[in-house]
């Protein structure tokens, strides 16, 4: 299959910049991402979401996350990482896209309301789950998203999905983007969940030092959730213990 990003390479960072102190991001000569699915893991402040937002503004999306015409910008916080990545594109082109930044949902929820709202202007019938996204909680909002307007041949970059969905919608979420990979679409996810992750035709970085490949049950995510989980009484004794 052909992926619309099959890799990235760095060119050099001038010092200065903060990305450029990043250690995972520093030490990218190239990351291949021909893959229907990737995954960002690893630690907080690991430089996931730097990179993320580097790889979708080069493709065109506008930073504060949205579609690649999505045009409503509140301040300046991107980080021009863009300008340092060089993607190797292949032949094919999405035939829709969407970024999903992690701290910008109100935003797209805004900009979502007014399509929405145009759409029941114009007579459409709108029978979608989830409604009008201002007026649903964040997690059926952004379900709805996806289940509604994510198409096959789609290109999808999210940070932290997970963070507005219960476990039982976290699954929803997986069957619908496994099926929309087997269809021709591609994403890129940025999480920390230990229940996404388990989709088994994806790749998954860990960033840390360096940015590794590594099976799914080898992440923090997955290792520290099973501890918990297994054993909850043993996990809080040694916690506390200290
Ligand atoms: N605008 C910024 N200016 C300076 N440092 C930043 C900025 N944005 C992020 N950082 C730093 O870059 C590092 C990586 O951040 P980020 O990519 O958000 O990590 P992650 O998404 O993996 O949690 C962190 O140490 C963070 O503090
Ligand atoms: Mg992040």
């Amino acid at each position: 299959m052909d992926f619309f990003v099959k890799e990235i390479k760095m060119k050099p960072i001038p010092k200065g910049k903060y990305y450029a102190n990043i250690p995972s991001i520093n030490s990218i000569d190239s990351l291949d991402l021909s893959s229907p699915i990737t995954f960002f893991m690893g630690e907080n402040g690991s430089g996931k979401s730097t990179l993320l937002e580097g790889i979708a503004v080069n493709l065109g999306f506008n930073a504060e996350g949205g579609t690649v015409n999505f045009n409503f910008a509140t301040k300046d916080t991107h980080s021009n990482l863009s300008e340092y990545i060089q993607i190797i594109r292949g032949a094919r082109r999405p035939v829709d896209g969407f970024f999903l930044r992690a701290e910008s949902y109100y935003n797209v929820a805004t900009y979502l309301e007014d399509i929405y709202k145009t759409e029941i202007a114009l007579g459409y019938k709108l029978d979608y789950y989830g409604g009008i996204p201002h007026e649903r909680s964040h997690g059926q909002a952004f379900l709805g998203l996806i289940l509604n307007k994510f198409k096959p041949n789609g290109l999808y970059i999210l940070d932290e999905p997970e963070a507005a969905l219960s476990p039982q919608n976290q699954l929803t979420f997986m069957a619908k983007i496994y099926e929309l990979s087997q269809s021709g679409a591609q994403f890129i996810i940025a999480t920390h969940s230990p229940i996404i992750t388990a989709l088994p035709n994806a790749k998954i970085y860990n960033f840390n030092e360096s940015i590794q490949e590594i099976n799914y049950r080898d992440s923090d995510s997955y290792q520290i959730t099973k501890l918990t989980l297994d054993d909850p009484e043993r996990m809080i004794h040694n916690l506390l213990k200290k």
